[in-house]
């Protein structure tokens, strides 16, 4: 007999004389006579209930199921005699699957996410985690339907590159050498004996290849793990999280804003549909105002605020910040926040900023002092998009590069791209992790990665 996942069981219009289910146990509750047990299978934040009478010739095994065991259990599914629930398994077999130990961890209580970080290997058996790693798969399958509705096409850009897009040099060196004996020349690694016979990292950003493929494809996306070395210890910054990033042809920044909001409320709408239960979960216990923020970012359009004044409002605010804001320097995130959070209260797109401040890929305005770059903040996260509209002109670009101290000897292919049928194209990069707190409330980004990896720390 084939099981049933819980989802569908609970779903169920009518009874059913034989079921098979197989889960890990929540609880279990003897009474007289007879036993409850909450059964999980992950498939959904409910569990069914079995209710095994002592009669049934398996009841010694039903006594050895404690929390965190896995069962299997066939039965009937029958309406429900106590309140709560809609359909409970009367079973006719219990097998013990794999009985857990009694020190198992996660017992009836709340643990707190401090403590469930140190267990990130149990820690998806919570309803809470459960839930959050559901929802993550729904929003990664949601980014797929609204690039593919929109004809995109899916684009797996390399991991391993020999590029620094962001120009920051916040990166992970892959190499092949032997670590006890480095070759040195001149003072200076030699990787000319490496695999790649030269110097290698794991990628920041799969930009520069998607540029290349929008200009071949037209409208392009990347969605792939992306990794920083910044030795930030942020609530908001991991050293390996996921980035979607799309690149298009013949598209300007202001377009590229469109798409930005469009897919942000698109993932917002998606969820809203489809994730119900796991989202009331959110909504109950982790953060109040989820809700109110979800409708709100569905509600109206982004704002739109030239960097200038972004620059204006925060030195106008009776506010005092750690970091002072000028024009010319790069905003912090309390200038962010309190931007989307307090000044706008709703998702805010500041765009123009200082090219002092940006990468070399950032087209040139006209005032020869901004670039068309843009980043979408919204409340309770500050930035969660960062994009632009790219230098599609060979001579401002290089220009540029040789400004910035780029060689354009490395970049030969990218400059390539800018003599052969070059056109005004844009893009931007969207953090996952980032969108997965936006939707869920929950504050720390170690908790919307499976195990997740920042400075020092590396258990699982
Ligand atoms: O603003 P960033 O650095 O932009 C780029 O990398 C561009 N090359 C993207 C593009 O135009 N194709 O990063 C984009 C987004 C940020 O807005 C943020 O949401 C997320 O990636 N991000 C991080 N998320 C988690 N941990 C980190 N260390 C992150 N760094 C950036
Ligand atoms: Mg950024």
């Amino acid at each position: 007999m084939k099981r049933t996942k819980i989802i569908h069981l609970l779903d169920a219009d009518h009874a059913i004389d034989e079921v098979l289910v197989k889960g890990w146990v929540r609880t279990r509750r003897d009474a007289k006579g007879f036993s409850f047990v909450e059964l999980n299978d992950g498939s959904c934040l409910k569990n069914i209930q079995v209710v095994a009478d002592a009669s049934i010739a398996d009841y010694a095994n039903v006594k050895q199921l404690s929390t965190g065991a896995a069962a299997a259990v066939t039965g009937r599914l029958v309406p429900s005699q106590g309140g709560g629930q809609k359909w409970e398994i009367q079973a006719r077999e219990v097998t013990v699957i794999g009985l857990a130990d009694e020190d198992y961890p996660l017992q009836k209580k709340r643990h707190s996410d401090e403590f469930l970080r140190t267990i990130a290997h149990l820690r998806p058996r919570t309803n809470k985690y459960g839930a959050a790693f559901r929802i993550r798969s729904q929003l990664a399958y949601a980014v797929h339907s609204f690039f593919r509705k929109r004809g995109f096409i899916y684009l797996h850009s390399p991991i391993i590159t020999g590029s620094d897009c962001e120009g920051a040099g916040e990166m992970f060196r892959v190499t092949a050498l032997d670590l006890t004996t480095i070759p040195k020349k001149d003072g200076k690694i030699d990787f000319s004996g490496d695999f790649f016979g030269k110097e290698v990292s794991l990628t920041v950003s799969g930009q520069l290849s998607a540029e290349m493929f929008a200009l071949a494809l037209g409208d392009v996306y990347t969605f792939g793990p992306t990794f920083r070395a910044e030795n930030s210890n942020t609530s908001r910054h991991v050293a390996e999280f996921w980035m979607v990033e799309p690149e298009m042809a013949f598209c300007d920044l202001a377009e590229n804003m469109d798409l930005g909001q469009a897919l942000i409320q698109y993932l917002a709408g998606y969820l809203r549909d489809r994730s119900a239960e796991d989202i009331e979960l959110f909504a109950r216990f982790v953060d109040k105002d989820l809700k109110a923020r979800i409708d709100g970012i569905l509600a109206a359009d982004f704002i739109r605020l030239p960097y200038g004044e972004a620059v204006e409002i925060l030195t106008a605010a009776k506010r005092k910040f750690d970091h002072a804001p000028a024009w010319g320097r790069d905003l912090q995130s309390e200038h962010e926040r309190y931007i989307t959070e307090e000044h706008f209260k709703r998702p805010v797109i500041i765009y123009d900023y200082p090219k002092e401040i940006k990468p070399f890929y950032m087209r040139v305005n006209d005032d020869g002092r901004t670039v068309a770059a843009m980043d979408i903040l919204v409340p309770g996260i500050g930035e969660i998009i960062g994009g632009s509209q790219r230098e599609e002109r060979l001579d401002v670009l290089t220009a540029r590069m040789d400004e910035m101290g780029l060689s354009r000897e490395d970049y030969w292919w990218y400059i390539d791209s800018r003599r052969y049928g070059s056109v005004p194209h844009s893009g931007f990069g969207m953090g996952f992790e980032r969108v997965m707190m936006l939707m869920t409330g929950i504050q720390n980004i170690r908790d919307v990665l499976p195990f997740p990896r920042t400075p020092g720390s590396i258990e699982f």
